[in-house]
């Protein structure tokens, strides 16, 4: 999908876009989008490689393109690439978070640094980025968009982190919504189902299996970048002027049909590995065997 054909190529222009975790994947997709429709995209990430790499993308559109090293976790080091970013293009209009950490372990043999770890790049990060963007976003009456998951509102097994991180992000995005809709801002939240071309779905799919994924989506497909991307520039345009604390699926239906398929076939897969927990139960737990029954 090319949202230049549905969408004016002046949209943005004119305007600022600020995205976390932008060197890469869906957020890299959004600050594309952005870009294509004319504004000027600031991307942040741990990695001046593959900023420098995205931004030769971003490049092409034409417009100003900036990157920004900084580690999410760190307040200080986002308010430093946010003031950076505004002294050279001015104050963002669009800030997106983006940022994220994902990997499959089940939960007893993750550690706390492994658990923390997710939720410090999930919910820390999306609060200090959110919390350093305010001044600006008060002051253009912007917009903030989160990059959530379908593990922030359905349990996935072996993904204890990521739902924590991804629920709090999706509560996170309300509260905002809440408390600053009366300085203008809005906030909302995108929840992307299985997208091609990501290192999410390299990490989930590899060990899953393309095939589960696809056969969890009714629509029958991962999704591509553009079509995620798409709606994360509607909803950070006029066209939603008044949507705010809405978290948006945009995952082919995959939501609708639980996370069974994605549990059995991770297990599966974990089952095979060299640190397998040696005690899993198999089969149903019988009722006799449930502690407090014998
Ligand atoms: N299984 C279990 N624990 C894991 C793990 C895995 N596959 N990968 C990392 N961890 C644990 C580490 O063991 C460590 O805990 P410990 O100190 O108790 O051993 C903790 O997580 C931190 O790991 P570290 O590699 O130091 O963190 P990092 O900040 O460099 O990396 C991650 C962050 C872990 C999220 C890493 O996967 C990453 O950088 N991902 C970035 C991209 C990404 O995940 N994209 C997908 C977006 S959906």
């Amino acid at each position: 999908m090319d949202v230049t054909k549905f969408l004016p190529l002046d949209l943005f222009a004119g305007r600022v876009v600020f995205v976390t975790g932008g060197g890469s994947g869906i957020n890299l997709g959004i600050a594309s989008a952005f870009a294509a429709l004319g504004a000027d995209v600031a991307i942040c990430g741990r990695s001046a490689d593959r900023l420098a790499g995205a931004a030769e993308q971003l490049n092409g559109f034409g417009h100003r393109v900036l990157t920004q090293v900084a580690d999410v976790r760190d307040a200080e080091q986002l308010a430093a690439a946010l003031d950076a970013s505004e002294r050279s293009a001015g104050p963002a209009d669009v800030v997106v978070c983006g940022a994220a950490g994902n990997f499959v372990a089940a939960a007893e043999n993750l550690s706390p640094n492994g658990f923390r770890t997710v939720v410090d790049i999930d919910l820390l990060g999306s609060f200090n980025t959110s919390r350093a963007a305010f001044d600006q976003l008060r002051r253009t009456r912007g917009a903030l968009l989160f990059v959530s998951a379908a593990q922030a509102y359905l349990p996935f097994a072996y993904q204890a982190h990521v739902g924590a991180a991804k629920a709090g992000v999706d509560s996170l995005m309300r509260n905002l919504a809440l408390e600053w809709g009366r300085y203008g801002i809005r906030s909302n939240s995108i929840v992307p189902g299985p997208t091609a071309g990501t290192e999410g779905m390299r990490r989930l799919g590899d060990v899953a299996g393309e095939e589960t994924w696809t056969s969890m989506v009714p629509l029958g497909r991962y999704a591509e970048l553009e079509e995620i991307a798409a709606m994360a520039v509607v909803l950070c345009s006029p066209l939603a002027a008044y949507v705010t604390g809405a978290q948006v699926i945009v995952d082919g239906g995959q939501g609708l049909s639980g996370s069974a398929l994605f549990n059995n076939a991770v297990g599966t897969a974990l089952d095979k590995m060299p640190d397998a927990v040696p005690d899993r139960v198999p089969d149903a737990v019988p009722a006799d065997a449930v502690s407090g029954t014998r």
